[in-house]
Parts: C-alpha cells; sequence; structure tokens
C-alpha cells in the first residue's frame, strides 16, 4: 500500500496494470471484451455518422477510438488516466492515417476536462466498472454530452454482491471488484438524466476472453517454466485463480457483460 487515497491508488494501479507489458501479452491493444466487432455494435447502437464528435472515456491504447473514426468517418476525442496510453494511442492514430479525425487526452473520467457540451455521443468500454466514483463520472459523462447526445457502455456486471474473494486489488483493476448490477448502473445514468436505455446482456464476449486469457496463461506458465520469461513479481497462481473464478462465476450468472445505451434529453 501506499500513502495515496485508496480511489486514487485504484486509477493509479488501474491505469499501470493496462499499460504494461504483460496485459498486451494476454490482451493485445484491445482491452475489453468482444474486440472491435462488439465496438462497431457500439457505434450502430448509438447511430454513430461522419461529423459527429465522439468522445471515448477511458480509451486505453485507442484501439477502438481510431477504429470508430476509420469506420463511421466520426472524430474521436478518446481521454485515458494513463500517460503511456495516451502516447500509444497518439502513435496508434497516426499509423493508422487517421490523426487528423482524432485527439487524446490525459484524464480523470471523474473530472473530465472538457468544457459543457461540446460531444455529440460518447462511449466507454469495460472502464465504468473501475472508476471508484461512478456518480461523478456519470455526472461528467452527462455533462460533456450535448442534448439529445447519445450514450454507450459496455461493462462488467454482477447479479448480486461481488463475492468476498474479488474484492482486491487485482480483482479491481480486472474489471470485478467495482462491478454492479446493470439496473444499478442504469440507475447510477438515470439519476444523472439520462434516458432511453437499451440494455444487451453480452456475457458471451467476456467469457470468450477469460478463456482466451485462461489459454494464455497456461502458455505463458510453461513458458515462466522453461526459463523463457521473466515476470518478475507478478503472482501467476492469482492470476491463474482469478481466471478460473471468474469462469465459475460467468458460468452460473453470478458475473456478467452488459451494453447499456441511452440519451441526454433535451
Ligand atoms: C479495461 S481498460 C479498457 C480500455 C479501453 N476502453 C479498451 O476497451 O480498449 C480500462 C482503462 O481505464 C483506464 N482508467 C481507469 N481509471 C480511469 C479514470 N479514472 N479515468 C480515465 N481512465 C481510467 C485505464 O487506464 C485503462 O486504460
Amino acid at each position: 500500500m501506499t500513502d495515496q487515497a485508496p480511489e486514487t491508488e485504484i486509477k493509479v494501479c488501474c491505469a499501470s496494470f493496462y499499460e504494461s507489458e504483460l496485459v498486451r501479452l494476454f490482451l493485445g491493444d484491445v482491452l475489453h471484451p468482444g474486440g472491435l466487432d462488439l465496438t462497431r455494435h457500439l457505434g450502430e447502437q448509438i447511430g454513430l455518422g461522419s461529423g459527429d464528435s465522439v468522445l471515448d472515456v477511458a480509451c486505453g491504447r485507442g484501439a477502438s477510438a481510431v477504429y470508430l473514426a476509420e469506420t463511421f468517418g466520426c472524430h474521436v476525442t478518446g481521454l485515458d488516466y494513463g500517460q503511456e496510453n495516451v502516447a500509444a494511442a497518439e502513435a496508434h492514430a497516426a499509423e493508422r492515417g487517421v490523426a487528423h479525425l482524432t485527439a487524446f487526452r490525459h484524464g480523470d473520467a471523474e473530472k473530465l476536462p472538457f468544457d459543457d457540451a461540446p460531444f455529440d455521443a460518447l462511449i466507454s468500454e469495460c472502464s465504468f466498472c473501475t472508476f471508484p466514483d461512478k456518480t461523478s463520472a456519470a455526472t461528467e459523462m452527462a455533462r460533456v454530452l450535448r442534448p439529445d447526445g447519445r450514450l454507450a457502455l459496455t461493462d462488467v456486471t454482477v447479479s448480486g454482491a461481488v463475492p468476498e474473494d474479488l474484492q482486491s486489488l487485482l480483482a479491481w483493476v480486472a474489471c470485478v471488484a467495482g462491478a454492479a448490477r446493470p439496473d444499478e448502473y442504469v440507475a447510477t445514468l438515470e439519476q444523472v438524466g439520462f434516458d432511453g436505455f437499451v440494455v444487451e446482456d453480452r456475457s458471451g464476449d467476456l467469457l470468450e476472453l477469460v478463456n482466451e486469457v485462461r489459454k494464455k496463461l497456461l502458455a505463458v506458465e510453461l513458458a515462466v517454466g522453461l526459463g523463457k520469461l521473466d515476470l518478475g513479481d507478478l503472482d501467476l497462481d492469482e492470476g491463474k485463480r482469478l481466471a478460473r473464478r471468474a469462469v465459475e462465476l460467468i458460468e452460473s450468472g453470478t458475473v456478467g457483460y452488459t451494453l447499456i445505451a441511452a440519451t441526454r434529453p433535451s
């Protein structure tokens, strides 16, 4: 533990976790279940079009922002707490030739560094669950959207209380410890003024991702055993335990993945 406030520690830890080589090893650059197919579906859900100005809150390494700009011709601003993620996102956009359609900023989802209402649409993938103060994050999302602006989130959800063994810092950054029920996310968004909700169960996408990670964990364990890989102080056993537990919990319906789309009324 550091002397940071626990909320700050979660944000710092989450950002550095998702900037690490290790996460790249397991997930690549698309840091959410469902891959870019689900990102496209999200864009279609909220009717993205050319000329729209979109904010991607907690954009990670910019894979979705770049993909949305390429696919829908919209302008996407990505914001992330991790400075290295922001730099990687800028490099990715330049590589793909869409730097003119994208912009990336360092910042906190709970205190967005934008004026009121500059965006037509907002997405946030697999990140809302990691924000310690979800009401502040939702309030900020509503503030930066123009009236009639559209919101689409995909996130880890639970069907009841998060089991006690999933309350660790690792579970926070793996998006489990801070997850809530879909209706709780809807209530938080409703409370700050969103309406016109569409809710879709995407738990199959989460199960697929966890199973992929489990396969890679076995390959990594083998490489460590053969002395071909050094994981430093990473606790591979804890990672394996968490992944096994995640499968159990997804299959039993305790943990899931949900798409929530909504509108900010005029
Ligand atoms: C699971 S990753 C998802 C990244 C990206 N949305 C994607 O799907 O590829 C979670 C992201 O949330 C970012 N993050 C965590 N807390 C944040 C905060 N308070 N404000 C902005 N970004 C945050 C992390 O840096 C990380 O990039």
